[in-house]
């Protein structure tokens, strides 16, 4: 494959948040997961410092709490103050202890270095409650949140700028469900508190790409909204564990991915809205989270004669099926690094992206009793969060191998090259995807200002399309060569993301 491109010519420039994390009180991704007092890695506050480093690592720029589902029906005020109080969690059907609640997210975050990106109940919660978190976070001094969170040992405002009314509450899975005519009303009461108590916050909402969902809220409240959030998961795990094999994985990365950017800057731009909203992806990855048996309504009848049993066994027990690690494979590596480069030529209008979830679950990140597993997906935030420049080419391709093939009854045909050339202080760096599980490929790059003379290539592989890394087992990972002479190609091993430094 042959790309041309010059650094006169831009999409745009690659906010950092596009590089950003999501994290839910699911399973082990918090307790268990960064916060695990009993640990020998815990720190004084009672976080991994092992999870901290590898978040670090990867320059974590944001990361999105509490949920998720388990937003719709979470009260925030219970997780502050001295005294927490265990709830049930009617999202996941467990009971939440609580000893996790902002005050930590927040202490959390700064550890990391990233900044705080919290989604409101917009399920049973109300404005007032959404806007009383605000004031709880944001507010110096005045009013009854602000003071608690003083008594609470947090004198300086937290100073939350990244906020989201509500998860999904367009689907029936959800507590709290709206129609789209209620939606948009609560969006823009519950956005006009909370920015009377900061103006300075940035505000989203939950939305997917559907034309009657979205026009109605950017109607009703699109004058309060920064960005319109969206998610995708893409692996079938209806089939129960088993995961997509590798070649169906990456006939997903093509239009699957790309379809649902296009509809939704379609109809930002219908309204004229293009310049002024942003989309965040902030929840995203190949595979979704493996939690059956949830009273889904398929599963009302069947679930009547649920007993202490069936729900230790098939309700909660089924989400450790999660922490098998050979199910993410170079597969998930290849897809994520597809996903970030269809938002890297689409940076004009995505602006974050939040891996869902980093730690845990289907993360990038597993933690075991004595440290972590680094999954290969961990490795294209590695890759992409150090070594990419800010402002994303316009590029022009020539001879793209293709690979076709069916999912069901769809027809797919998917490059089998996928390249992303970026710019920044006086540099390019490339993101260089070969999808092709057999064969190496060659990518040439023409550069028609500032042609490099050196590179140094970072590639992350392993000896299979189906390589993964476990507790005693680490084949999958990053090489990287020192500066050479640039010849004008390089070739890319099969199954493999690369990074290409040029200068
Ligand atoms: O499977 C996890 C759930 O996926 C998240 O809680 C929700 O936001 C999405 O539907």
């Amino acid at each position: 494959m042959k790309v041309i491109c010059g650094n006169k010519h831009a999409v745009g420039r690659a906010d950092r948040l596009l590089y950003g994390h999501f994290l839910e009180h699911f399973h082990r991704q918090i307790y268990g997961g960064v916060f695990d007092p009993a640990s020998p890695f815990a720190d004084e506050d009672g976080f991994r410092t092992d999870v901290l480093e590898a978040l670090r690592r990867i320059r974590t720029p944001v990361i999105r709490w509490p949920g998720g589902c388990y937003v719709s029906a979470y009260d925030w005020k219970c997780g502050v103050g001295k005294n927490r109080t265990p709830t049930y969690d009617k999202a996941w059907r467990v009971e939440e202890s609580h000893r996790f609640g902002t005050d930590e997210f927040i202490k959390l975050c700064r550890k990391i270095g990233c900044e705080p990106y919290i989604c409101t109940n917009a399920g049973t919660g109300t404005a007032e409650d959404m806007s009383d978190w605000v004031e709880y976070c944001n507010l110096r001094d005045m009013g009854r949140w602000a003071r608690l969170r003083i008594d609470n040992g947090s004198p300086e405002p937290h100073r939350v700028r990244y906020w989201s009314i509500g998860n999904e509450n367009w689907g029936g899975h959800e507590i709290g469900a709206k129609e789209a005519e209620e939606w948009g009303r609560l969006v823009r009461e519950a956005a006009k508190m909370m920015v009377r108590v900061d103006p300075t916050i940035e505000l989203s909402a939950a939305a997917i790409p559907d034309l009657d969902w979205n026009l109605r809220l950017l109607r009703d409240a699109g004058p309060y909204l920064d960005w319109i959030s969206i998610h995708g998961y893409w692996g079938n795990t209806a089939n129960g564990l088993v995961p997509d094999d590798y070649k169906t994985v990456i006939l997903r990365t093509g239009e699957d991915i790309s379809g649902s950017i296009d509809r939704v800057r379609a109809m930002l731009t219908a309204l004229g809205l293009q310049d002024r909203i942003r989309i965040a992806y902030d929840e995203w990855n190949l595979r979704g989270w493996w939690h059956p048996n949830l009273m889904e309504t398929w599963d009302r009848t069947r679930l009547r004669r649920e007993d202490e049993a069936f729900y230790r066994d098939k309700v909660i027990g089924e989400r450790d099926k999660n922490d098998i690690n050979s199910v993410y494979s170079m597969a998930d590596a290849v897809f994520s690094a597809c996903f970030l480069n269809t938002c890297l030529r689409n940076c004009d209008i995505v602006g974050m992206a939040c891996f869902s979830p980093v730690v845990n679950t289907r993360g990038a990140i597993f933690t075991h009793e004595k440290g972590l597993v680094l999954r290969p997906q961990y490795y294209v935030f590695e890759l992409y969060a150090n070594l990419l420049k800010d402002t994303v080419l316009s590029l022009w391709q020539e001879d793209v191998p293709t690979i076709g093939g069916r999912i069901g009854n769809d027809e797919k045909t998917v490059n089998l090259v996928d390249a992303v050339v970026t710019w920044g202080d006086g540099a390019y760096a490339v993101s260089a995807v070969n999808k092709d599980p057999d064969g190496a490929r060659d990518l040439e790059l023409c550069f028609l200002t500032d042609a490099p003379r050196e590179m140094r290539l970072h590639t992350l592989n392993g000896p299979s399309p189906e390589a993964y890394n476990d507790v005693d087992r680490s084949p999958v990972g990053v090489s990287a060569s020192g500066w050479e002479p640039f010849a004008g190609s390089v070739t890319l091993p099969p199954h493999s993301v690369s990074v290409i430094e040029l200068r």
